[in-house]
């Protein structure tokens, strides 16, 4: 199925899952806004529109800059894309920060920082999906397989993911009437930089066997997922689609 024509905006959308969902979507067509955080994924920003445009020469490709913890900030990446394409057909937030402690040892600070990336960031990035997506749109929110699975450790990460699968549940039924489907995915320990900072090696032995061919998940194993929710996936919402090659149980 063809997305020509339509926009997606991916939230923390320039590098690893975010550049991959990007390259799969402009792959079957979508025109591109994608959002980074830092200054440091500027680069990372220029070399994937060089790929992108690349696979695909036809699609428009914009980024975006902002911290997205303020609520201000969503709403202003959202009026920018709408400024700049008209229109806004799919949602993709892959807004996430980790946090690998005991929780004797987390701080308030720290407590706050997860709760505002990861379910702040994931509900005003629905609240302004749900206002601004077109009828028969894609809202798509990157969670963890952690959600599936008894891990010490985790708690303030999984944690603070948890809430993003009622929000989505809600929010599925409020835009149902819109033929909008709300759903998330839920990625097992991918191979990315984000998941080895925190993790011996011995860690990221036990994550691997965790999961057939004893290896964590790929970018490349998710992307496609996230664009058949966008394609013929239609009939899915309010699902939370675990994809970790049997690392967890849901
Ligand atoms: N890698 C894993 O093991 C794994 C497993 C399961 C689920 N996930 C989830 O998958 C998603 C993508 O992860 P990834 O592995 O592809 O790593 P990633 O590229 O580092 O993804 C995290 C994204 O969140 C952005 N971000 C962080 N703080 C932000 C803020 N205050 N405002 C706006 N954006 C902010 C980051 O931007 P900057 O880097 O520019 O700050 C980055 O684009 C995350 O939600 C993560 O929780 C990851």
């Amino acid at each position: 199925m063809s997305l020509t024509g339509k926009v997606a905006l991916i939230a923390g959308g320039v590098k690893n899952l975010g550049a991959q969902t990007a390259l799969e979507l402009a792959g079957v067509g979508a025109n591109l806004a994608l959002h980074h955080h830092s200054s440091l994924s500027q680069k990372d920003a220029a070399a994937l529109q060089a790929k992108l445009k690349e696979k695909n020469p036809s699609i428009k490709v914009a980024i975006y800059q902002g911290d997205l913890t303020a609520a201000s900030a969503v709403t202003k990446l959202f009026q920018d894309a709408l400024q700049d394409f008209g229109h806004i057909d799919i949602v993709v937030n892959t807004v996430g920060k980790v946090l690998k402690k005991p929780i004797t040892e987390i701080s308030e600070e720290e407590y706050d920082t997860m709760f505002a990336v990861n379910s702040k960031t994931a509900f005003f990035v629905l609240k302004e999906a749900a206002a601004h997506v077109s009828d028969g749109g894609k809202i798509i929110t990157i969670v963890t397989a952690l959600l599936g699975a008894f891990t010490g450790y985790y708690t303030s990460y999984a944690g603070s993911k948890a809430p993003v699968e009622h929000f989505t549940r809600g929010v599925c039924k409020e835009l149902q009437s819109r033929r909008i489907s709300v759903n998330n995915v839920a990625p097992g320990p991918m191979d990315t930089p984000f998941f080895y900072p925190q993790e011996s090696s011995e860690a990221v032995d036990f994550h691997k066997s965790m999961a057939m061919d004893n290896r964590l998940t790929m970018i490349e194993d998710i992307a496609p997922i996230i664009r058949f929710l966008c394609t013929e996936g239609v009939w899915i919402t309010g699902q939370t689609i675990f994809a970790n090659g049997g690392y967890t149980t849901r």
